[in-house]
Parts: structure tokens; sequence; C-alpha cells
């Protein structure tokens, strides 16, 4: 079996902010076609105020929803092609992906929010982070990949809407 790979995907400005009020404080198309192209057909986990946030099971990929309320029950609870399975913890998150991973090319997705990536910075390989260089006010964040831990591997600059950059980040 090959390795299972597993990896946050944010997008956070220059000050670490990834959200305000429960959405995203910019409008950035080609971070969202990135997103939607980087995931498709992945295991996603996400905190229920992201899952909340997107409104629905983001489709074809397996929509992992971690919350601590015991009889949480989705709006929309996803179908075969879409599936969303509530866990209770991180932990038990990872190992539902990690079992079923064979389904969804040995690759997870840790997607937030800010509670969930502080969280699981020990977990991943991998960070794509998508980097916008002003500062957001918000209420969510991401920290800062620590360069003892983390090294970048590859960036690409953009300039519009905003100037941003495309940034891979391997674990050391
Ligand atoms: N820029 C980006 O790339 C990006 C990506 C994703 C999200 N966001 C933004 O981030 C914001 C949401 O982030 P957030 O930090 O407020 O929320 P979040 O991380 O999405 O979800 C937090 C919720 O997850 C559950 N949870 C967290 N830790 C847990 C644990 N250890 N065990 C069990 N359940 C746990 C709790 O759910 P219950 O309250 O149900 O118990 C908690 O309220 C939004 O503004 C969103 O737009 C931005």
């Amino acid at each position: 079996m090959s390795k299972v790979r597993v990896a946050h995907i944010v997008a956070a400005a220059a000050n670490g902010v990834i959200g305000r009020a429960g959405d995203l404080p910019w409008h950035i198309p080609e971070d969202m076609k990135w997103f939607r192209d980087r995931t498709r057909g992945r295991a996603l986990i996400m905190g229920r105020k992201t899952f909340e946030a997107v409104e629905h099971p983001l489709p074809k990929r397996l929509n992992v929803v971690i919350t601590r309320q015991k009889n949480y029950k989705p709006k929309d609870s996803g179908n075969a092609d879409t599936p969303v399975h509530v866990v209770a913890t991180l932990d038990e998150a990872m190992k539902y992906c990690l079992a079923c991973a064979d389904k969804y090319e040995n690759e997870i997705f840790i997607i937030g929010g800010g509670e969930i990536y502080h969280q699981s910075v020990p977990l991943v390989d991998t960070i794509y982070l998508t980097r916008i260089h002003q500062n957001y006010e918000g209420d969510a964040t991401y920290p800062d990949p620590d360069p003892k831990l983390f090294e970048l591997v590859e960036k690409s600059d953009r300039t519009s809407p905003v100037s941003f950059s495309f940034e891979t980040w391997a674990r050391r």
C-alpha cells in the first residue's frame, strides 16, 4: 500500500487571518479553482463551522466533519459520490480517512478552519498555503509555517485580484 499523504490547504493573509464572521475576507477565483482541482476525489477533514460555512458537502470528495455535539445532524448528509461522515475527534477523523484512503488517491486534506488547522499541524507532511500579501481583519487564523519544521519548496506569484503567492511547504 502506498503511503498516505496528509496536507493542509489554506489561504492566509500576511497577518495570518483566514476568516471573518464565518466567511472568507477575500474573493480570489484562481485560489478557489486551485482548491477545487487539488482536493477533487480526495478525503477532506474539516471543523463543523467550516462545514456549515461551505453550506453543502464538497462534491466528489469524502467530507469528514469534526464536532463535539453528540447528535449533530448535517443539514445535507451527502450521497454515495459525496459522502459526509461526522466524528467526535481529530484522531477519529484521521483513522476514518486512513481506513478508506485507497478510495481517495491516498491523500487527506485538512481544510480548516482555524481551530482544526492549529490542532493538526503535527499531522501534516505538506502545507499548500495561498499567501495573500496584505493584512485583513478577522477572527480565525493560520499559524506561520515553522521554518525549522517546514521548508518552502515551491512558490508561484500572482498579482490579480490582489498580490498573492501559491506556496508549497514540505516537512523537513
Ligand atoms: N482561508 C481558508 O483557507 C479557510 C479555510 C477554512 C475555513 N476558513 C474560515 O475559518 C473560519 C472557521 O474557522 P473556526 O476556527 O471558527 O472553526 P472550525 O475550525 O471550522 O470549526 C470549529 C468547530 O470544530 C469542532 N471542533 C474543533 N476542535 C475540536 C476537537 N478537538 N474535537 C471535536 N470537535 C472539535 C467544534 O464544533 P462544535 O462547535 O460543533 O462542537 C468547533 O466549534 C470561517 O471564517 C471560515 O470561512 C478559512
